[in-house]
């Protein structure tokens, strides 16, 4: 069965996409197959798997030829027939394949899928009282998973934009589980409370929903689903010694501190975490070996993740992921082409750690 994880924050530029993309990769590497959906009108993921041409770093002819061409290869086209309420049933959208990895490929996204907030906020208000309103709530679900299905997907991952609109409430909602990825800063505390209760909202909304008849018959049902917590990713910090920096410490500290006072309570009640077993199974301490995922401790990161330096760039520029770029992309020699390897190769080891938790997670959910 194909397993959907959300990677949101309604806070932009803690990367969400950066990490879909890593992710993805990794999981893809473990022998997973991955179907990322570019959910954010920016595209910047779709910039990052197939935009960039040539040496001159300018937005090619790559995202005109997709919403150009004869097949649908885009999530806004994929879903326009829901949208505009033509009589035929949705197809699965023709997926980008993505070079060097095989296993993974990309549902492109468009600017013009913003263009669906509206009547989609609108849908998910009034369906109950407005009967042609009810394909829409359960479009989206039905798209990625027929898509999923087409490429025999295991894993869906969907990257968000910075909002809290109706598109990635429903994103959020009919996923079977989420990330939050962080940076360790003031504004992702804040982010931590505003999304405990944006959350209540959103749960309370997402349960009408699939208590209605109407939405659960629709061409297009509304899944019964309710997305669990995987944890937080928490990264772009500086380390010394191994060890976050004292005053990114202290942010990730407070960061811990405000998912566990504001956010778990807020997900416990609502039925989006995972039995506290599993999560000790997965988070220990990496010295002592002992879990710290439990109730007094939930809360920690899944994954906690460096600033990347300049491997970033690289990995942008090569379109490929941080922990996999050869000699001639890092385009260095020497000693400093050897401490590059090794941070690289310690960026390979953070993301394979996180992916095994994420899918211990998932496959024993
Ligand atoms: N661990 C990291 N270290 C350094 N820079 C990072 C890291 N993760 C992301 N970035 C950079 O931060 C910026 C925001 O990341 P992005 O993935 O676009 O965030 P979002 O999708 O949440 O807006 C980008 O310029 C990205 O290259
Ligand atoms: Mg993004």
């Amino acid at each position: 069965m194909t397993k959907q994880i959300a990677l949101f924050n309604h806070k932009g530029g803690v990367s969400k996409t950066t990490t879909t993309f890593n992710l993805g990769w990794m999981l893809a590497n473990k022998g997973k197959t991955v179907m990322l959906v570019d959910c954010d009108p920016q595209c910047n993921l779709t910039g990052m798997v197939l935009g960039l041409r040539g040496s001159k770093y300018k937005i090619g002819k790559g995202f005109q030829a997709i919403y150009e061409s004869e097949e649908v290869q885009d999530i806004y086209r994929g879903l326009a027939p829901a949208f505009e309420s033509r009589p035929v049933l949705l197809e699965p959208v023709v997926c980008k394949s993505v070079k060097g990895q095989p296993n993974m490929c990309l549902l492109p996204g468009h600017i013009r899928f913003a263009e669906y907030e509206v009547p989609l906020g609108m849908a998910q208000e009034l369906s109950a009282s407005i009967p042609s309103l009810q394909n829409l709530p359960g479009s989206l679900n039905y798209l990625f998973m027929e898509t999923a299905k087409k490429y025999k997907a295991d894993f869906i991952l969907v990257d968000m934009g910075p909002s809290l609109g109706a598109i990635n409430r429903n994103l959020l909602m009919t996923s079977d589980f989420f990330l939050v990825p962080m940076f360790p800063d003031y504004f992702s505390v804040m982010a931590a409370e505003s999304l405990a209760s944006i959350l209540i909202q959103w749960a309370a909304w997402s349960r009408q929903g699939r208590a209605l008849p109407i939405l659960r018959e629709a061409t297009y049902p509304f899944p019964n689903k309710i997305p669990k917590f995987l944890g937080t990713i928490v990264q772009n910090y500086r380390v010394r010694n191994k060890k976050p920096t004292a005053a990114f410490q202290k942010w990730i500290n407070a960061i811990e501190l405000a998912v566990k006072t504001s956010l778990l309570p807020v997900l416990k009640k609502n039925d989006m975490l995972l039995p506290t077993r599993l999560y000790e199974k997965v988070m220990f301490h990496e010295s002592s070996q002992q879990p710290l995922f439990s109730e007094e401790s939930l809360g920690k990161p899944i994954l906690q993740m460096p600033d990347f330096n300049s491997l970033i760039a690289r990995s942008q520029e090569h379109k490929a992921p941080i922990f996999e770029l050869t000699d001639a992309q890092l385009e260095h020699a020497g000693e400093v082409l050897e401490q590059t390897k090794k941070s690289m190769h310690q960026f390979q080891k953070l993301y394979s750690d996180g992916v095994d938790r994420i899918i211990t997670l998932v496959e024993n959910a």
